[in-house]
C-alpha cells in the first residue's frame, strides 16, 4: 500500500445521484480506479447526510441506490473499496481529535455553512453538525492518508481546510498525514437546467438530470432547459459564454464539436433545439451504458449490495483503525 497513491472520495446519501455528481466526481472515481498504481476508497457519506436529511428509511434507500450508481458507472469492488461511512466508528473518533485543532471562526466562514445556515432563516439555529461538517470530511480523508481527493468545485474549500488541518496536526504532534491534493484545474461545476445555481440533489425536478432518468425524461428535461436569453427567435445570434447548454457541451461533447457549436450559435447557423438535441444524444450515450449495467445489477437482489458494503467496510476499517491508533498515540490519548 505504501507505494500506491491513495485516492479517496465520498458522496452524501441524499437521494439519487445526478449528472453533476457524475461529471464532477464519479467519472474520475472510475478512471482513477483503473490505474493499478492507485488504491481507491469510495464511500457513502451517510453521517454527513444527517446534517440536512433525517429520514432513516431514505438514508438506507439512498445508500443502496448510490452503491448501484457506483457499480453502474463502472466501479469494480475488487479494485475500489466501497463502504458506508457509518461502518467505521474510528472516523468519528478522529473527527474529535481534529476538532480540537480547528478554529470555530474558520468553520463559520465555510461556504457550505453560510449557505445552509442562510436557507434556515433567522428563527432556526443551524445544527452543530453543519458547522463541524468539514472536520468530519477531513477525518474521512486523513483516516486513509489520502494523497488525492477527486471532488467537484463546491467541495474544494473543504479539501483546502483538510490540508490545513493535516499541516497543523503534523506540526504539533509529528508527521502522520500527507497533504491531500485536488485534481488539477479549478474543479467542475455543472449548472442546473433552470439556469440558476449548480445542479444539486436538493433542487428536485426539472433542474436536475438523474443518472436513472430514462432517455425520454432526459430529452424532456433538456428540451425545456434555459438557454441564452438573447436568442428569442431562431435567427437571433447567441453568446455561448452565457448559455447554460453550452456549459454542458463543454463537459459532454468532443472539442471539435464544441468549436462548431460555439461558432454556429454566434452566427445563428444552428438553433437552440438542434444544439440541445446533440447534447441529449451525448448524455443518453453516457447514461445508456449505466442503464444496462444497472438493470443487470438490480436483478441480483439487495444482498448483493449489502455484501459489497460489508466487505468494503471491513477492508477500509483495517486501514482506518491503524491510522487512528497512530494519531491517538501521537496526541497522547492511546487506547490502554
Ligand atoms: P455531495 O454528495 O454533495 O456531492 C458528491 C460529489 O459530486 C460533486 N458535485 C458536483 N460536481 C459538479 N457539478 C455539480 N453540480 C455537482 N454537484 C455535486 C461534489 O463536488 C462531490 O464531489 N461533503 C461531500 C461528501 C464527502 C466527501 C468526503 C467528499 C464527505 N466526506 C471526503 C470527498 C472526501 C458532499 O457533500 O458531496
Amino acid at each position: 500500500m505504501e507505494d500506491k497513491k491513495v485516492i479517496l472520495s465520498g458522496i452524501r446519501a441524499t437521494g439519487q445521484l445526478h449528472l453533476g455528481n457524475y461529471i464532477g466526481a464519479l467519472r474520475f472515481f472510475v478512471e482513477l480506479a483503473k490505474n493499478p498504481g492507485n488504491k481507491c476508497f469510495y464511500f457513502i457519506a451517510n453521517l454527513h447526510t444527517l446534517t440536512t436529511h433525517t429520514d432513516p428509511e431514505l438514508l438506507k434507500k439512498s445508500l443502496h441506490g448510490i452503491v448501484l450508481d457506483f457499480l453502474s458507472a463502472g466501479l469494480n469492488p475488487e479494485t475500489a473499496t466501497i463502504y458506508a461511512q457509518s461502518s467505521i466508528p474510528e472516523i468519528t473518533e478522529l473527527t474529535w481529535l481534529l476538532s480540537c485543532l480547528t478554529p470555530v471562526n474558520n468553520l463559520m466562514t465555510m461556504p457550505h455553512y453560510k449557505e445552509k445556515g442562510a436557507n434556515l432563516g433567522k428563527a432556526e439555529s443551524p445544527n452543530a453538525g453543519l458547522l463541524t461538517y468539514p472536520v468530519l470530511m477531513a477525518a474521512d480523508i486523513l483516516a486513509v492518508k489520502a494523497n488525492l481527493v477527486p471532488v467537484g468545485q463546491d467541495q474544494h474549500p473543504h479539501v483546502e481546510m483538510t490540508r490545513e488541518l493535516a499541516r497543523r496536526f503534523n506540526l504539533r504532534y509529528g508527521q502522520l498525514f500527507p497533504l491531500p491534493d485536488l485534481l488539477e484545474g479549478e474543479g467542475i461545476r455543472l449548472p442546473g437546467l433552470t439556469g440558476h445555481g449548480k445542479m444539486g440533489k436538493s433542487e428536485e425536478g426539472r433542474g436536475v438530470v438523474y443518472l436513472t432518468d430514462s432517455p425520454q425524461i432526459v430529452k424532456g428535461k433538456i428540451r425545456k432547459a434555459a438557454t441564452d436569453p438573447q436568442r428569442r427567435t431562431r435567427k437571433d445570434p447567441g453568446d455561448p459564454q452565457i448559455c447554460n447548454i453550452f456549459t454542458f457541451h463543454t463537459l459532454f461533447s468532443a472539442p471539435e464539436e464544441i468549436g462548431q457549436l460555439s461558432e454556429g450559435c454566434r452566427t445563428a447557423k444552428i438553433g437552440c433545439i438542434a444544439c440541445k438535441d446533440i447534447l441529449i444524444g451525448h448524455i443518453n450515450e453516457v447514461l445508456g451504458v449505466m442503464r444496462i449495467r444497472r438493470q443487470e445489477l438490480e436483478g441480483k437482489g439487495k444482498w448483493f449490495v449489502d455484501e459489497i458494503i460489508h466487505q468494503g467496510g471491513i477492508r477500509a476499517r483495517e486501514v482506518i483503525q491503524q491510522t487512528v491508533q497512530e494519531a491517538k498515540e501521537l496526541v497522547g490519548v492511546p487506547s490502554y
